[in-house]
């Protein structure tokens, strides 16, 4: 176990279970944030929450939860939201669902829309009043290069009309919204 203890800092990251997002996750953990760790496999964050609590002296909620799922999403909407205080809200889930849009499964298309477009804005809706009345926060928005890829041919890159054009929401929705932030105390950000 380290000497690190629980910087009383407190972050929300979803799709915490592999990549991008559990990168995140050990990075915030080593400084001291306790978490709140958001995919589908149970597994994988109840794992991951056992070795970064007993590394780094934090705590680490696992929340399994589909984003996709309306019933799924307000549960972590009420903990973005809830009465403690929420530093830093990391919305990183998603995946790319690559394949030429004439033959697109249409429930891949609603599941794209679902965890980058409304996943994104709804978290980041419950996160913000609480934020904003502390005068403190942040929010990264996971987006992509593709997101300013959409005049480009689909080869080499792949076929990616609905990832790029959810990818270019969160960068339009967060650059709209540091805007709107601005002189607020809280941070927004999209990254690539
Ligand atoms: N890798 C790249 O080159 C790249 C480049 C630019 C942007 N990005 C973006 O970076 C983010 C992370 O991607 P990654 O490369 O780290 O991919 P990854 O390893 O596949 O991670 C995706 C994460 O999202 C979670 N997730 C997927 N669907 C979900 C759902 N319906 N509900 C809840 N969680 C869900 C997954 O967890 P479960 O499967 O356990 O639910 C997993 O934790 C994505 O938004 C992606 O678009 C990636």
């Amino acid at each position: 176990m380290s000497d690190a203890v629980s910087s009383g800092r407190r972050a929300l990251i979803t799709g915490a279970s592999s990549g991008i997002g559990m990168v995140y996750v050990e990075r915030l953990a080593r400084e001291g944030y306790d978490l709140i760790l958001v995919a589908r496999r149970r597994d994988r964050l109840v794992d991951l929450a056992e070795k970064l609590k007993r590394g780094n002296g934090i705590a680490a909620e696992v929340v399994c939860a589909d984003l996709t799922d309306k019933q799924d999403l307000a549960r972590v909407e009420t903990l973005a939201g809830g009465d403690e205080a929420l530093s830093l809200l990391i919305n990183n889930a998603g995946f790319a669902g690559y394949r030429p849009f004439v033959s697109i499964d249409p429930e891949v298309i609603d599941d794209l829309v679902d965890i980058h477009v409304r996943a994104v804005a709804r978290l980041s809706r419950a996160a913000l009043p609480g934020m904003v009345r502390r005068r403190k926060g942040a929010i990264i928005n996971v987006a992509s290069l593709l997101a300013i890829s959409a005049v480009l041919p689909p080869d080499p890159l792949p076929s990616r009309a609905t990832y790029a054009g959810a990818k270019a929401f969160i960068l339009a929705f967060t650059q709209a919204l540091a805007g709107e932030l601005e002189g607020s105390g809280v941070d927004v950000q999209a990254c690539p």
